[in-house]
């Protein structure tokens, strides 16, 4: 599952792009909020909207005291000069303040009938090419095998079942993807597909690799964590996007070298899901010419860092 212990100081991470991600958040919540926020109007999915502003109250006034206040039911951000009640009025208030407090987009995964945790409730501002409507009320299963994750069904299911199943409010986990992206849409890659045709599901069928260049090709990285909260018994699920130009990224030491060696050793399967053939014959070139150019330059004697691939 590719799954590792969180450190609760790792939560939720701010960086200087804050007030881009939350500008680009707002203009979309101004714009259509239903079609970002949502939730199942039942008692469990409610309570689990207010925890995750409480949650998410309780963790910033601590984490990031310079930027985030409470006082007199009245939670204050320093930096966009943003005041929200405290708490929310509503469950969907909670909610979609709650996508203004972070760089994260926020699912939760509810227990239904059916014994199956389902995409009950969201603030999905930030997707880039799916829509929190299509997969709304889907189950775990349902969520991946329609999205065609390579091996879902014979590797990652029954594992990702028991895991949720079993998960304690006191043991979060992380982890981490990459997808490689064909413009610099950070709400919508808008080469996937049309975003306004709210009725075509995204994706690599529909993308449209037409002229393009190394400048267009863009680094998309996820870390998802997940916890369960202790009220309602709701999986949260959190998914902070990194993105960056690759030839942004492919200035750091290693990395050219260490992702065209990822790529490569994809399988079909994965190769299709990660859309390979739209960007690969611009790509690959470029990262093992950039790689060439750090074995001469040194730059690799340097030590390697961590990366998400
Ligand atoms: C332990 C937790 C989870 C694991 C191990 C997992 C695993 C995966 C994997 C392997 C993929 C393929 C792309 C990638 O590497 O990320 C994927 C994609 C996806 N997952 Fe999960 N997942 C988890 C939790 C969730 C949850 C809680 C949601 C609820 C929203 C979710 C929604 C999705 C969606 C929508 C995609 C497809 C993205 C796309 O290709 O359009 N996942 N997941």
């Amino acid at each position: 599952m590719g799954i590792r212990s969180m450190d609760w100081n790792e939560w939720i991470e701010m960086d200087s792009n804050f007030v881009r991600y939350h500008e680009t958040k707002v203009k979309q919540l101004e714009k259509d909020i239903d079609a970002h926020v949502n939730y199942v109007d039942n008692d469990v999915t409610r309570l689990a909207c207010f925890e995750v502003y409480e949650e998410l109250t309780q963790y910033l006034t601590h984490r990031f005291p310079e930027m985030f206040s409470l006082k007199d039911g009245i939670l204050r951000n320093s930096v966009t000069k943003e005041e929200f009640a405290y708490p929310a009025p509503t469950p969907k208030e909670a909610m979609s303040t709650s996508a203004k407090l972070i760089q994260d987009d926020i699912a939760l995964m509810v227990l239904n009938d059916d014994g199956q945790y389902h995409l009950d409730a969201g603030a999905v501002c930030l997707p880039g090419f799916w829509r929190l409507k299509e997969k709304f009320r889907m189950s775990l299963d349902t969520l991946h095998i329609e999205a065609g994750v390579p091996h879902y069904q014979e590797k990652l299911m029954k594992s990702m079942n028991r895991f949720f199943a079993r998960m304690t409010p006191d043991k979060p986990v992380i982890r981490n993807n990459f997808f490689i992206q064909l413009d610099d849409g950070l709400h919508w890659s808008h080469r996937m597909g049309d975003e306004k045709n709210v009725d075509q599901v995204a994706s690599w069928a529909t993308a449209n690799s037409r002229d393009l260049t190394i400048e267009d090709i863009h680094f998309r990285s996820e870390r998802q964590s997940l916890r369960r909260l202790p009220k309602s018994g709701a999986l949260m699920f959190t998914i902070r996007t990194y993105f960056e130009p690759i030839t942004t990224i492919a200035q750091e030491p290693h990395v050219p070298g260490r992702l065209a060696e990822a790529i490569r050793a994809w399988d079909g399967t994965v190769s299709h899901y990660k859309g390979r053939s739209h960007w690969e014959g611009i790509m690959l070139p470029y990262l093992d010419e950039m790689h060439k150019k750090q074995v001469a330059s040194g730059a690799l004697d340097t030590e390697e860092g961590e990366f998400p691939f």
